[in-house]
């Protein structure tokens, strides 16, 4: 089969994963016989350089008329103190909307190979945790009326949580029909001993759950699900939840993992491209460098061949090849425990391709 991806590299560390991620694809393409035509469009901060924008009207376009989009990272130091509507962030953001990637997929779970950087006791984790986070993205507070006015307290400033019957319905329905692939177990997330948002949030969930009866649903608010997820990880299969609550869970339980390196994410529209990009930040600290970890974006490429293209067999094997990898002790810098030495981003891209070619 033949598909035609935008490639959109971003800032940071992004250009030197996404180029991993892409030999991988390529290999991948070879073995199972795809071809994977790239188009190369800017976005984030590497493109406010170029063009004055951060999200070009032509990466729109290519994104938008594309199987699936690859992205890296954006961001970066220099462009921290840009107008709001100038900084890279807004890129992503833009992307989101434009395509309607309203369904955020985020799994968090414990590599068998590492589980000795999951920074919670053993006790507590056990056999491992693997928690799927579905994030609505393209709603609530992140897009709601914002703005600031004039008071007689000084400027106030404000950004609105607003959520639709249909909005919810359509990110719930991803979340149970999430939970049927897997362990039926579904925690909704709010808070609705608060907001009015929260409360409406938990009325279309209730209501939902009659079509989905061998789902288990439960309700948790967003603090007390915070304090959960260390106290006791195993409990979860997927959560549900908003754009903001979501954004903030995924970073705690990417950091239990103890490898934000590893975490992939995918993120879905009703129809059209879907996009894809490891959890983890552009990390300018080390950009250029060659030691990032790949393997974040190589599992993004996974997801995106199971969701996009439909390709489970071609995803199980890069799956499988990065956990030989692991398990032969092979790590980057940012996942060594126990005095491993620390291979370079190129070295980890050719191990995982040997075992690719492997099979
Ligand atoms: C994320 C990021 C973004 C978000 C930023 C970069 C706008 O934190 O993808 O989680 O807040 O959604
Ligand atoms: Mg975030």
């Amino acid at each position: 089969m033949e598909f035609n991806i935008a490639i959109v590299k971003g800032d940071g560390i992004g250009p030197e994963v996404v180029s991993s991620a892409m030999e991988i694809l390529d290999l991948i393409g070879e073995k199972f016989n795809h071809k994977f035509n790239y188009r190369e469009v800017l976005a984030g901060g590497s493109a406010y350089d170029k063009y004055g924008e951060p999200l070009p009207a032509e990466t729109i376009d290519v994104c938008k008329n594309s199987d699936a989009v690859i992205l890296g990272a954006v961001g970066g130091n220099q462009w921290d103190d840009l107008p709001r509507d100038k900084r890279p962030e807004r890129a992503i953001l833009g992307l989101r909307k434009e395509l309607g990637l309203f369904a955020n997929l985020r799994p968090g779970m414990l590599f068998k190979a590492l589980e000795d950087a999951c920074p919670l006791k053993t006790e507590i984790v056990g056999e491992g945790f693997d928690i799927l986070v579905v994030r609505e993205l393209t709603g609530g507070i992140y897009f709601g009326e914002s703005g600031i006015k004039e008071t007689e307290n000084g400027p106030t400033a404000y950004d609105i949580e607003a959520y639709s019957e249909m909005e919810i319905k359509r990110i719930a329905k991803i979340g149970f029909e999430m939970a049927m692939k897997r362990d039926k177990h579904l925690t909704s997330v709010d808070k609705s001993n608060v907001l009015e948002s929260s409360r409406l949030w938990r009325r279309v969930v209730n209501e939902m759950s009659g079509n989905y009866p061998e789902v288990e649903l439960n309700h948790m608010y967003v603090d007390n699900a915070a304090m959960q997820v260390i106290k006791n990880p195993k409990q979860f299969d997927v959560i549900l939840t908003s754009n903001l609550f979501g954004d903030i869970l995924s970073d705690e339980i990417s950091m239990i993992t103890g490898s934000i390196g590893m975490l992939p994410s995918a993120s879905l529209a009703a129809s059209g491209a879907g996009l894809y990009e490891p959890i983890h930040g552009s990390a300018p600290d080390i950009a250029g460098k060659g030691i990032a970890n790949p393997i974040a974006t190589i599992l993004s490429v996974a997801m995106m061949l199971k969701f996009s293209f439909n390709l489970q067999e071609e995803a199980d094997t890069i799956e499988q090849a990065i956990d030989k990898v692991l398990k032969a002790g092979h790590r980057t810098s940012d996942i060594i425990i126990n005095n491993e030495k620390a291979i370079r981003t190129t070295e980890m891209t050719e191990l995982i391709k040997k075992e690719i070619d492997r099979r």
